[in-house]
């Protein structure tokens, strides 16, 4: 079955969570955060997704701001920062502009100019999806931004998958779905879908019960596994 829509994660897979502590860490007077800002990031993300997971396993939905500030609130403690708010304030503003991976715009255009039908699937609040897709001007290029807001649950619960179908009306083996969680990537492969992982680190591949169709290192090559 010919591949007709292109799925992708949001956060880490098109835009870079770590651009937030990264650009802060830049900034005149940030002498603490400059000191951390690349172990502070990987905190923050990891406390956002196990809350994420931990939510899902125990039925407590939260959106996932809440989830985000939870995870920094938790990272700023362990980086002895807490009693900073509004390094805190900042960061959290930074996130609504996340920076996009430099090789986004033109993927995604490619893609459209195929006649792909494009759309994120993500854990993210609706708000902020449509603030970071705004901000790196790639709405054109997205037929549909799918948050789990509607399901109130997170990936990889199946459900959540369970919207591209009702949305786009297309068969899970006409997906190709695209995300640098090694473990989004996997559930979504179980799920159905062609699954490419994007591994910008180098990291090990999940030891879990699917592993994604293709492994790549950034999103250049996604439209060559499309034609
Ligand atoms: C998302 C998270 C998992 O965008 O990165 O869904």
């Amino acid at each position: 079955m010919p591949i007709t829509t292109c799925i992708f994660d949001a956060y880490g897979t098109l835009f870079d969570v770590g651009s937030a502590a990264r650009k802060l860490a830049g900034r005149p007077g940030q002498k603490a955060l400059a000191a951390c800002w690349q172990a502070l990031a990987e905190d923050w993300r990891l406390k956002q997704l196990q809350y994420s997971w931990l939510r899902a396993v125990t039925g407590e939905y939260e959106p996932f701001w809440q989830l985000t500030q939870d995870g920094l609130d938790w990272a700023l403690e362990k980086h002895g920062l807490h009693g900073n708010l509004a390094l805190r304030e900042d960061l959290l503003a930074l996130y609504w502009e996340l920076e996009a991976y430099r090789e986004v715009p033109m993927m995604l255009a490619k893609l459209r100019a195929m006649g792909k039908t494009c759309a994120i699937l993500s854990n993210g609040s609706k708000e902020m999806l449509s603030a970071a897709v705004e901000s790196a001007v790639i709405g054109e290029s997205l037929n549909a931004v799918l948050s789990v807001e509607d399901v109130g649950v997170f990936k990889p619960a199946s459900i959540v998958y369970d919207l591209v179908g009702a949305h786009l009306g297309c068969l899970e083996s006409e997906v190709l779905f695209v995300s640098s969680n090694g473990w989004d990537a996997a559930a979504a492969t179980g799920y159905g879908f062609k699954t490419a992982w994007v591994n910008r680190a180098g990291d090990p591949m999940d030891h879990l019960a699917h592993r994604p169709a293709h492994v790549l290192t950034d999103l250049t090559t996604i439209p060559d596994l499309v034609t």
